[in-house]
């Protein structure tokens, strides 16, 4: 079996470079079965999220995986109904006991808010939770460049990881630049875009590498050192998903897959997104 190669974080963990995302994963015997399948092809990291209403499936396929939990990466993600620092240590319980996990590998908070008196009071309980050693990786997703330097003077451990949605349209260099100089390592959601990535030079070089569309990509994203977490349910796609570390990307078709950016999300922005229901 291959291993997916790691990143490391600032604090030292290592966390694989791809992970298995399960936004829209169903819950119960579809979402064990991932985790599962997953594990079998050869992930050992796993992204899912309170909001994604699965965390109970997962955990049973954890549990039924065969492998030691500790060469698990598992990461949930802290919902916009719980921030606040005694919601968010509540909020964390939960997630674990339904997870039926003792410590979680990343938790992240999923969106910022719109104010810092959302976000900070949030981060401070994170900070706890890390230094009791209930997680062993504390983050962020959605958080802009303002945000995330909002919250670098106000915290004392800065966050090891900005999830963000990055894919060929959709590329914020800028905010990408910004947290790699700061040692925070970048994310990426959404990062095949849902497989429709039929552009000219993912396609060229896809005929050139005999590789897939989404595994041009996904390799594009683990050149510019992004980690990712496509998501899928079909087992031959989570194999193909991680097939991607047998060639390399030249600067030239780098800079072409640069020139595919629009600057258009294709999810909610956080600077006007903070909805507390389900979505
Ligand atoms: N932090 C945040 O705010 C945030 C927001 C959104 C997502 N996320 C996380 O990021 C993960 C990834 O984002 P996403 O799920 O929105 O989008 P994505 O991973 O870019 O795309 C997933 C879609 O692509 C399809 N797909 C997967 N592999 C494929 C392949 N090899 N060929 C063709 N199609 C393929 C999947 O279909 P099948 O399942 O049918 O194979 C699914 O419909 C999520 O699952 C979640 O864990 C985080």
């Amino acid at each position: 079996m291959k291993k997916i190669p790691e990143f490391q974080l600032r604090n030292g963990v290592k966390v694989p470079a791809i992970g298995l995302g399960t936004f829209l994963t169903e819950n119960g015997e579809v979402a064990a079965r991932c985790v599962k399948d997953a594990v079998e092809s050869g992930y050992r990291s796993i992204d899912t999220a309170m909001i994604y209403k699965n965390e109970e499936g997962i955990g049973t396929g954890i549990r039924e995986c065969g492998i030691p939990r500790e060469q698990l990466y598992i990461t949930t993600k802290l919902w916009n109904d719980s921030h606040g620092y005694d919601n968010t240590l509540r909020a964390f319980e939960a997630s674990l006991k339904r997870l039926g996990l003792e410590y979680l590998d990343q938790y992240l908070m999923h969106w910022p808010g719109l104010e810092e008196e959302s976000y900070l009071p949030t981060w401070k309980a994170f900070e706890r939770l890390y230094e009791e050693k209930l997680i062993r990786v504390i983050g962020v997703c959605n958080f802009t460049k303002p945000i995330m330097k909002n919250l670098l003077n106000h915290c004392n451990t800065a966050p090891f990881v900005n999830q963000i949605e990055i894919h060929p349209m959709f590329q914020p260099n800028d905010l990408i630049a910004f947290c790699q100089a700061e040692k925070i390592q970048v994310e990426a959601w959404r990062p095949i875009v849902w497989g429709r990535l039929d552009k000219e030079p993912i396609v060229k070089a896809a005929e050139k590498y005999n590789k897939s569309l989404v595994q041009i990509t996904l390799r594009w994203h683990y050149q510019r050192n992004v980690r990712t977490v496509p998501k899928t349910t079909h087992k031959e796609r989570m194999e193909e998903n991680f097939n991607i570390f047998d060639f390399e990307l030249t600067d030239d078709e780098m800079a072409a897959m640069k020139e595919l950016n629009t600057f258009v999300r294709t999810g909610e922005s956080p600077d006007e997104f903070f909805e507390t229901k389900d979505f």
